[in-house]
């Protein structure tokens, strides 16, 4: 079955073509993450300007002179930013009109599970049960998957996600945005704890799932007014110490939980999944319970087309598509 998948929630805009839901023929992404490098964070009225300039000449190179044979269309209805939701979702309800395709609406946290489906590289599909860490810009979850479509919420963050908190504290210590891929970058180059105590790793504790990353930001915040001036070691330093106590809190979660759900796999999906790090401690965390390990490759691990086609591909005997002729508009 040949899915086309388009994805807009966020700034950026991605069409792709999976077939069965493994194999990406063909994916293409524009991102507009450049224009909120000066406002240090994503204006959402930039980012779905750049959508609605993007979205039709990424659709005509995707489908080609020759064009394009594919069965069914589909979208990320949420959640992300309204506006750019809005240019994915109306332009998937045009194609699906006038091509006369069945449409699927995809939910973005489920999509970012089945990125680990996705490329040559991946041999076999996760087993069930299942343990799913998100850890996207906006979202921090533990989910258990007993089948496709069939799962439990066991906690998440109560303040900041984890890549906001990267995103944060990458600002505090002046080292731009985004957040994820600069703090590690910085801590790869002094490994080690210049100062005399370490940063909280809030909840680590408690006995849930939950987690919290706000009060850690704030210890960062006395930190780095504790002195006039940073050297780029002692920056280093800090990046160091903040990206371990993130890491640790989300280990610490999801060991508990690969031990309570007698998981068989453990996946992890969004943007900090491409840190080196935490792939690090969860294929240690995998070994030692031996539960096999699902990371995306690094393509797929923000956000991308390809793994709305393959969600649609996976549910698409347990939903229905979106009927056209009742359906005027697409709830978001
Ligand atoms: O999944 P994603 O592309 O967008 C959302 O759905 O939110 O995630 C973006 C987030 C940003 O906060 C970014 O700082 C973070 O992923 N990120 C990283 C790394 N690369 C991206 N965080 C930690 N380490 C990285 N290497
Ligand atoms: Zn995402």
């Amino acid at each position: 079955m040949r899915i086309l998948g388009i994805e807009t929630s966020c700034d950026e805009t991605s069409v792709a073509l999976v077939v069965d839901g493994r194999q990406v023929t063909k994916e293409l992404t524009a991102s507009s993450q450049e224009q909120h490098f000066k406002t240090l964070g994503i204006v959402p009225e930039v980012a779905a300007r750049a959508q609605v300039e993007y979205i039709i000449p990424l659709l005509d190179e995707l489908v080609g002179k020759e064009g394009l044979e594919f069965d069914a269309i589909a979208v990320t209805y949420g959640p992300g930013l309204i506006g750019s939701l809005l240019v994915g979702v109306e332009t998937a309800k045009t194609l699906a009109w006038s091509w006369n395709k069945p449409l699927f609406r995809v939910n973005h946290l489920l999509a970012h599970f089945y990125a680990s489906f996705l490329g040559k590289k991946v041999s076999k599909v996760p087993g069930f049960p299942c343990l799913f860490l998100l850890v996207s810009g906006g979202h921090t979850d533990l989910v258990v998957f007993f089948d496709h479509g069939r799962y439990q919420y066991l906690g998440g963050t109560r303040d900041d996600a984890a890549g906001e908190a990267f995103d944060k504290a990458a600002r505090l210590l002046g080292l731009g945005y985004p957040g994820g891929p600069v703090i590690s970058q910085r801590a790869e180059q002094f490994s080690g704890n210049l100062f005399s105590t370490p940063l909280p790793r809030p909840l680590i504790n408690s006995k849930d799932y939950d987690f919290s990353f706000s009060g850690l930001k704030t210890a960062l915040f006395q930190k780095v007014h504790e002195f006039d001036t940073l050297s780029p070691t002692f920056v280093s330093s800090l990046a160091w110490e903040f990206q371990n106590a993130v890491i640790d809190c989300l280990l610490a979660k999801s060991n508990e939980a690969l031990r309570e759900f007698n998981i068989k796999s453990f996946v992890v999906g969004g943007g900090v999944s491409a840190n080196h790090l935490l792939r690090e401690k969860c294929a240690e965390s995998a070994a030692k319970l031996g539960v096999d390990l699902f990371l995306p490759e690094f393509k797929y691990c923000g956000d991308n087309a390809a793994m709305v086609s393959s969600t649609a591909y996976y549910i698409r005997d347990l939903v229905n598509p979106l009927d056209l002729q009742v359906e005027v508009g697409l709830s978001l």
